[in-house]
């Protein structure tokens, strides 16, 4: 095993995720971890994540300085690698100018068994604000960037590396592989975990802990809750009931494709529950332009719909959510990590509510590793790869005030766009693609008439993880075909814009 010690940042899940690319099977602990816990597991590594905290504050997640000298190869990332230097004895203090973003970062020290097969310069994904002045005792400077005189230091003896950027983000050019050199070369992991057991385990898991229970599942045809109802339904057959609720926000004609699949007359033998709670939303969003707000009445109103058909169903003890782990993350439960957004699966719960117990069979896995799982399932393909939608649907895609007839004027285009982006075969390329309706209206003109309209968004993201992403390329003819497309049969647009925003700075979704 390899230990992933959680100091509170960002991006700590994606660390474990590179380490299980690997097929290296590792787990996460707090920093608040006994040193005693860490040793009996004889872990093969451990990698301290950043944090958002400054190391020589006094109340600054901080660890016991034995953990460097156990004979284990310890990896410190930004706020781990600041960490590691303040315990040791170098220094740490703010650094002058604030690095944020790619980085060219020069490797001093080509020999050193991290940057094994990379050339230097690099481009590194930096975001700190401290530095680290000076390395301690023992320790060589192996690369640096024209800001950071410390990019990268190392104990190659003890077996101890400080890395200042983020190797783990996608950003960082040869971070897998920094990763990789560290878990093979200098750790010595053989990499022989897999994750074709873990469908089937948590299977196992699902059926002891429901024993003889009844489940209901929040099913919206998205890839996470279809692959959380097949899996459940395979552990408790028909004691599982899946109630999929339409909330008036789905994409055009989504609430009959989701029936087709899971109703009555699709290939699974599900207990499938339709519900039309359309107006009930539009009600409640009426007004409400904040979007955690609008996310928090969203989540809310969903867990009531489902409370009121639990109780029409009797006794049911569970309800099963779709939630993956960057949700859980994002939501603030990431051990330190700041609130970004509620997601709809976890921030969104009432306090009150009705069920024994939620079980969540996604929760510790990244979208690429639930469509695995998908597969294994038996999925069809199709529906694994489906594009992620979110719970709140196209109430997060409508900047401000959501009404039924800016949904109307949202799906329309949506649609447009999905459709053309499915003709010119590129459904499959891009990561994430959707339309969203801003909240700007703007003068255009349109025959001789002059035309005061809404501006209709266009996005498209090429991303792994869905923790980082990068605007995709779209041909221009394309881009100009949906455009015109929109503006000719949608009523009320009369702009079109493409958001080349990558995330960070920006969010897949625009609320
Ligand atoms: P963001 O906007 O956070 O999106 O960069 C990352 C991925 O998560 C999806 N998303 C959600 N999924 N409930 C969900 O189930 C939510 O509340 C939610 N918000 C965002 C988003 O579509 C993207 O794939």
């Amino acid at each position: 095993v390899v230990v992933v010690l959680d100091f509170g940042g960002q991006y700590n899940q994606l660390i474990a995720r590179r380490v299980r690319e690997n097929n290296v099977y590792c787990e996460i602990f707090s920093y608040r971890t006994e040193l005693d816990v860490i040793r009996k597991l004889s872990p093969k590594g451990i990698i301290l994540t950043g944090g958002p905290s400054s190391c020589y504050d006094k109340n600054a997640a901080t660890y016991s300085t034995e953990l460097f000298s156990m004979g284990i190869p310890v990896l410190g990332l930004c706020y781990g690698a600041q960490l590691m230097m303040h315990l040791l004895g170098g220094s740490v203090g703010p650094a002058q100018i604030r690095e944020y973003g790619k980085t060219e970062v020069f490797i001093d020290n080509t020999s050193s068994p991290i940057f094994k097969g990379i050339d230097s310069p690099t481009i590194c994904w930096m975001s700190h604000f401290d530095y680290i002045k000076k390395v301690a005792q023992g320790f060589e400077i192996t690369a640096h960037s024209e800001d950071c005189p410390v990019a990268a230091a190392e104990n190659n003896e003890k077996r101890l590396y400080a890395l200042q950027f983020h190797a783990e983000v996608l950003h960082t050019e040869y971070g897998g592989m920094m990763i990789k050199n560290f878990l093979r070369d200098i750790c010595g992991c053989s990499g022989n975990w897999r994750m074709d057991t873990f469908a089937e385990e948590a299977v196992k898991g699902i059926k002891e802990k429901v024993a003889g229970g009844r489940a209901l599942c929040a099913l919206s045809g998205g890839v996470d809750s279809s692959v959380a109802a097949v899996m459940m339904s395979r552990a408790i057959g028909t004691r599982l009931t899946c109630v999929f609720v339409d909330h008036g926000l789905l994409r055009k004609n989504e609430a009959d494709e989701v029936e087709s699949v899971f109703g009555p007359n699709g290939p699974y033998k599900l207990n499938f529950i339709r519900i039309d709670a359309k107006q009930r939303f539009y009600n409640k969003l009426k007004g409400v332009t904040d979007p955690e707000k609008k996310r928090k009445i969203i989540g809310e109103e969903f867990i009531h719909v489902f409370e009121e058909e639990a109780k029409k169903i009797g006794e049911v003890d569970f309800l099963v959510q779709g939630t993956i782990y960057p949700d859980v993350v994002e939501s603030g439960f990431g051990g330190e990590s700041a609130v970004i957004k509620s997601h709809h699966n976890v921030g969104g719960l009432p306090e009150h509510v009705d069920f024994k117990e939620i079980i969540e069979p996604l929760r510790d896995l990244f979208k690429d590793e639930v469509r695995k799982v998908g597969l294994e399932l038996g999925i069809p393909e199709n529906l694994v790869f489906r594009q992620p939608f979110p719970g709140p649907g196209l109430g997060i895609r409508i900047i401000g005030e959501v009404t039924p007839e800016k949904v109307d004027i949202l799906q329309n285009a949506d649609a447009i766009y999905r459709e053309e982006i499915e003709k010119a075969g590129l459904s499959r390329k891009i990561g994430q693609y959707f339309a969203a309706l801003t909240n700007m209206k703007s003068v255009g003109v349109m025959g001789d008439e002059r035309t005061y309209d809404y501006a209709v968004a266009l996005r498209a993201v090429n991303t792994i993880d869905f923790m980082t992403a990068e605007a995709a390329e779209i041909p221009w003819e394309v881009l100009c075909r949906i455009t015109s497309r929109i503006i000719n049969e949608v009523n009320q647009v009369n702009r079109v814009v493409y958001d080349l925003t990558g995330k960070p700075p920006g969010t897949i979704e625009l609320e």
